[in-house]
């Protein structure tokens, strides 16, 4: 461990802290943006585990400014580069059994032995990518992706808020030591990101892998933390003293310090043992939570391993056997037009229902029109498809020589197939739009859905199917409908399923939501690319509705004061400006809010002068079920007041709010001795806040 002892009070600590932040913040510069460092890399190193040590101990004390909370010496726009100390090097594929036996023939032959039963790891391969991270005195010093294998991104920040991760290892442990490992998304969560995405105006990523990559290389580390990243720990790089002398004694060892380490890594032996394991992974896949593309056998001795060494950027050791793709062919009946909430058009490929991979495919998406010429795909054509990162199906390739003669060359729709509406593609766009906006049942229905959602109004009750059901008996055609039902009370008691009680519940909902703050009511529009953060900063900005009504309204003049206006509030910027502009453009968008807003009370946002509240600056965690505030107004309230709302509760938690049968996060709140308010207590504690 370090040989300085630790702080002894909070204050010390505190200035040994600030302390060493303006040190490292000076060596950082003198490293990476002078490249003239005034200290070797092991003094370097000394003074960043002399700042972890003290944060582990005091972590209330951690500074915004520390360099565990930063990407080190980052140049703007980018990320520091760090050396691994050991190269993280590719691995070798092998398609089927045949190569997989080539590949422990070579390793024997290397040896000079005959018997190629070597005794092997099979680890499953996820697709996501990979990490080293670097223990100095048994502390998570720092962390960089692979990059070209020699040096990666420092994303030591980052890596601290991946789950599966010590920041700490237990004794005993060598004194510095590289801990690889993959990081991944599971699928379910990959999914639940995804449409957290769009919602917030933001591109859906196309596969897990992309959407771990892009979460865990993001220069704010608080965006990493929101994201689901896992991790599990594979392989060793540099260590000052051995760990283990097999493989699976390294992995033992992981477990101990308390790595994930995926729970099917098993021990084999041989070729026969590992074409079974191959198998049974193969017809396991489709079932795991994450995606696997094949899986990984290790020799298990580490001796042997050593001799065996590298060939090129590969281990004779290890071998990557990967599955073959999952495809299948059939035949593309007709490409359907999907609208999306923002009037995106859509082709959906209709297929003659296919079994790939364990899974039936009926559908696969066609992404745009672009993609349908540049692979040439005509309905009636026969095609392949893939299951691409096992989530969505996707079309690979036509197979020409079966193209029959009545074959279709798809003809993009020049009008909406659901209102009528010009379809438009504007120059540098690749996606055709309706241009009927809130007229457009199809983007009426899922902008309907969205103001009903959890997070825009919140309104219980309302969810997608129960939308769905009121837009076909129509009841539901504009979104200030929603705010009409309240007189149709006697319609909705008789419907099918429900009656007086469900409906009087759905009445009562709604009518919670009469009074709304305004930047939910912008939120709610559902206009594209205005998500949570932009609506907040767009009620921050204007404050009122009607304010923000009339500048919205001379915004669309481009060149106008209010449209510079609109471009420059922080963060907003030219492209979210133009989608405002345009939404604002159409008489019957603005003609559809209007209705909406006169069926609503539309509070004024109140601006940050909350720096005295008693909620200023403090960390929130709301639990349990609330009732009288909705979750999005109880944490909008506490961000008015200068609070940030988390959901899990950690040392750095300062209050705790609890509802109905809060669970374990109360629990949790308890044990770390932090303070606990009840619901009522918290709207006290509001309403005296000056703010
Ligand atoms: S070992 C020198 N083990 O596959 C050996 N790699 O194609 C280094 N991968 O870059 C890698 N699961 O990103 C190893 N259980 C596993 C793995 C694994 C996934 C990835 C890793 C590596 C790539 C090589």
């Amino acid at each position: 461990m370090n040989t300085r002892s630790l702080p002894q009070t909070e204050a010390a600590a505190a200035a040994e802290l600030a302390r060493l932040a303006a040190l490292l913040q000076r060596h950082d510069r003198a490293y990476h943006e002078q490249d003239a460092p005034e200290v070797t890399d092991a003094e370097y190193d000394a003074i960043r585990a002399e700042n972890n040590a003290i944060e582990a101990a005091f972590p209330s004390l951690i500074r915004p400014d520390s360099p565990s909370m930063r990407v080190g010496g980052a140049p703007a726009g980018g990320f520091a580069q760090l050396r691994h100390r050991m190269p993280m090097l590719s691995l070798d594929n092998a398609f089927d059994a045949e190569e997989f036996i080539e590949f422990a023939e070579r390793a024997a032959r290397f040896l000079g032995r005959k018997d190629v039963d070597f005794a092997m790891v099979a680890e499953p391969k996820i697709d996501g990518l990979s990490v080293s991270l670097t223990y100095h005195d048994g502390q998570l010093l720092h962390a960089a992706t692979r990059g070209d294998g020699t040096t990666g991104e420092d994303v030591t920040a980052n890596i601290r808020t991946v789950a599966g991760i010590p920041h700490m290892l237990t004794k005993p442990f060598p004194a510095r030591i590289e801990v690889r490992g993959e990081v991944f998304i599971a699928k379910a969560d990959f999914l639940t990101l995804n449409v957290a995405q769009e919602e917030a105006g933001q591109r859906p990523f196309a596969n897990p892998r992309n959407a771990a990559a892009g979460s865990l290389r993001q220069l704010d580390f608080r965006i990493t933390r929101s994201r689901p990243l896992r991790m599990f720990a594979y392989a060793m790089g540099e260590a000052s003293a051995p760990v283990a002398s097999t493989h699976w004694g390294y992995l033992g060892q992981l477990k101990a310090w308390k790595f994930s380490v995926n729970p099917l890594s098993t021990q084999l032996q041989g070729p026969a043992e590992a074409d079974a394991f191959q198998e049974r992974m193969g017809l396991e896949r489709s079932g795991l939570g994450y995606d696997i593309d094949g899986v990984v056998y290790k020799i298990d001795d580490l001796g042997l391993q050593s001799r065996l060494g590298f060939v090129g950027r590969a281990p004779r050791w290890a071998i990557a056997w990967k599955f073959p793709a999952q495809q299948a062919t059939t035949v593309l009946e007709d490409i359907l037009i999907q609208v999306g909430r923002t009037g995106a058009l859509t082709p959906v490929a209709v297929l003659t229902a296919v079994g790939v991979g364990g899974v039936l495919v009926t559908r696969a998406t066609l992404h745009n029109e672009d993609e349908i010429t540049r692979k040439d795909i005509r309905i009636g054509d026969t095609v392949v498809v893939q299951r691409a990162g096992d989530v969505i199906p996707q079309i690979v390739s036509v197979k020409v020589e079966l193209r029959p003669d009545n074959a279709r060359v798809f003809v993009p729709p020049e009008r909406c197939p659901v209102c009528g509406s010009h379809a438009v593609r504007l120059p540098g766009e690749v996606v055709r739009r309706c241009t009927g906006g809130l007229i457009c049942p199809a983007q009426t229905e899922e902008r309907l859905i969205h103001l009903a959602s959890r997070g825009a109004f919140d309104i219980e009750g309302l969810g997608e199917k129960t939308v769905r059901e009121l837009v076909t008996d129509g009841l539901l055609k504009t979104l200030a409908d929603i705010f009409r039902l309240p007189d149709k009370e006697m319609a909705l008691a008789v419907r099918e399923h429900w009656g007086p009680i469900s409906a009087r519940n759905l009445v009562h909902a709604i009518e919670q939501r009469r009074d709304i703050p305004f930047e939910r009511f912008i939120l709610g529009l559902g206009i594209r690319r205005i998500g949570e953060v932009n609506a907040k900063l767009l009620a921050r900005h204007y404050t009122s509705f009607a304010n923000w009504r009339s500048q919205m309204l001379a915004a669309v003049a481009i060149g106008s004061d209010a449209r510079s206006d609109l471009g420059a509030i922080l963060r907003i910027g030219p492209t979210i400006a133009n989608e405002l502009a345009e939404f604002f453009a159409e008489p019957r968008n603005v003609a559809s809010m209007d209705a909406l807003a006169a069926e609503l009370r539309i509070a004024d946002a109140v601006v940050d002068t909350a720096v005295n509240s008693a909620l200023s600056g403090k960390t929130v965690v709301f639990t349990g079920s609330l009732e009288t505030l909705a979750r999005p107004e109880a944490k909008a309230l506490a961000e008015r007041l200068g609070a940030k709302v988390t959901d899990a509760v950690t040392r750095k938690t300062d209050l705790v709010v609890i509802g109905a049968d809060p669970g374990s996060k109360a629990r949790k709140a308890a044990e770390l001795g932090i303070r606990v308010i009840t619901e009522a207590e918290f709207r006290a504690l509001a309403a005296t806040s000056p703010a």
